[in-house]
């Protein structure tokens, strides 16, 4: 009797601690949804204003919407350069780095092709500026997609 009082409250403590680590633990998902991942978010932000470019098409009369856009474009590129793609976690260890170091370099491509455009638009060339967003920035498009968009899109 003695004795069962006396590791009473160490078995208290150990069954409270088993109690909060199994309340605490939430399995991680292995695959998200892509529609629920901030690159995903941020990849329909871009390509709204891309849009905007190849279809409406910039000029001097929308030039304050088409540096709107713009802007738009480069803060999310900013966003999304430094984020992992899910496609990584289906390469091996030893690739991973060099597989999200190349994600990165492109879409610092993206970066530096609308800044072209942000150029374009300064000195009122808007066709170079649609030109890019058609030409430049769907071939760049096409080759991110084609290595690391994943084959359920
Ligand atoms: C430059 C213009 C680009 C535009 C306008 C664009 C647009 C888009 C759009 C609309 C989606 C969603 C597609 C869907 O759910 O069906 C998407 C997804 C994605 N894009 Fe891009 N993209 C561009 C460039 C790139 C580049 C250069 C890369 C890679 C370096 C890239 C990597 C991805 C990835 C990884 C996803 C999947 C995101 C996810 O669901 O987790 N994209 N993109």
């Amino acid at each position: 009797m003695v004795r069962s009082l006396r590791f009473a409250p160490l078995t208290l403590v150990l069954v409270a601690g088993a109690t909060a680590s199994a309340l605490a633990f939430r399995p991680t998902p292995v695959v998200e949804r892509a529609e629920g991942s901030p690159i995903h978010d941020h990849m329909e932000t871009m390509n709204a204003a891309l849009k905007f470019f190849a279809k409406t098409g910039a000029s001097a009369e929308n030039r304050v919407k088409a540096f709107e856009q713009l802007e738009k474009f480069q803060a999310a590129v900013v966003a999304c350069k430094s984020m992992t793609p899910e496609t990584a976690k289906a390469v091996e260890e030893a690739k991973r780095a060099e597989f999200v170091t190349g994600y990165r370099s492109m879409l610092v491509d993206a970066l530096s092709n609308s800044c072209r455009m942000e150029k374009a638009l300064l000195e009122a060339k808007y066709d170079e500026a649609n030109r890019i967003a058609r030409e430049d920035m769907n071939a760049l498009k096409k080759a991110g997609h084609d290595k690391y968009e994943g084959d359920d899109h």
